[in-house]
């Protein structure tokens, strides 16, 4: 789908990234920028991001500005909405998130409760705040990067798929409440994606049965989606299989996620 030509006036000149060290968020960002929306670029990795601004303002000549924080910590989340107050944010991405593969109860509990601070909390407070001023300017828009795995329980996923759940139903709940006042919201949903995601938890992408799709793919699906759809699943294999997953009866969808966890990551 081209990208509307008016894509700065409608959600620029910036854009908030969260998670934009690597993968989808990289992606995003590198996308926007080719798009001529200034960046500000959220994640731990301070030398990555710092590559990254400077990559994409001699590339594309837009301004780029690296946030580094760990969006578990809250203080550094109240560190990233202070630093950001002056810039004109016409768009939030609220990507960063982590996920896991395992049996729950061998999950270390503290890996639990940051995966539910980054995916949940940040994202829902960042959504609060970034939300509040876009009303104030009448215009914006804010993506939240679910995954196909919020549409059933997934067993040695089970926290992972509820973030996710999560996710998803805040940015449809949003785009609903915010769209007559001119902020379009969508929740983009990727399946299986080729980032250091699926690898750092031990999946084997030759065992995925459509493969990993590039990160470049996924983000310009959710930019393209913004103003157009609630929520968006990028690839015509996982559309396919998040219709199939509605039309199971729950159970079923359950198990066929669970086995799929076991057969891609060989537990
Ligand atoms: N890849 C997939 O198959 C897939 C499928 C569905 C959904 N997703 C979702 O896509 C999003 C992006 O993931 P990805 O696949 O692109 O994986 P990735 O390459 O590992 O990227 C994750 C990003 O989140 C950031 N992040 C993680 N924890 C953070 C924290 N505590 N504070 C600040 N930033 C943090 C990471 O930066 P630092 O490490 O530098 O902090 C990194 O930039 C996630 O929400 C994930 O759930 C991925």
């Amino acid at each position: 789908m081209p990208h509307r030509p008016d894509f700065r006036e409608l959600y620029g000149p910036w854009a908030l990234v969260t998670g934009a060290s690597s993968g989808i968020g990289e992606a995003l960002a590198r996308e926007l920028a080719a798009r001529r929306v200034s960046v500000a670029l959220v994640a731990r990795r301070e030398a990555r991001l710092a590559r990254l601004a400077v990559e994409l303002r001699r590339d594309h000549g837009v301004e780029a500005r690296a946030i580094t924080a760990d969006l578990a910590d809250p203080r550094a989340l109240e560190a990233v909405l202070d630093d950001t107050r002056e810039l004109p944010v016409g768009l939030l991405l609220a990507n960063a998130g982590f996920g896991d593969k395992g049996p729950f109860v061998a999950r270390p509990r503290d890996e639990l409760a940051r995966m539910i601070d980054v995916n949940c909390r940040a994202t829902t407070l960042l959504c609060h705040a970034f939300a509040g001023r876009l009303l104030a300017r009448g215009r914006g828009g804010i993506m939240i990067t679910s995954s196909t795995a919020a549409f059933q329980g997934t067993p040695l996923s089970a926290v992972y798929a509820a973030t996710k759940a999560f996710d998803l139903l805040l940015a449809e709940g949003l785009h609903h409440e915010l769209a007559p006042h001119g902020i379009d919201v969508v929740a983009l949903c990727p399946g299986g994606t080729d980032t250091e995601g699926p690898a750092r938890t031990g999946v084997d992408p030759a065992k995925v049965p459509m493969g990993l799709m590039n990160p470049r793919d996924v983000a310009r699906a959710g930019l393209d989606a913004l103003g157009r759809e609630a929520i968006v699943v990028p690839g015509a294999h996982n559309k396919l299989s998040v219709f199939a997953t509605r039309a199971l009866p729950r159970g079923v969808a359950s198990q066929l996620a669970g086995r799929m966890i076991r057969r891609v990551t060989g537990e």
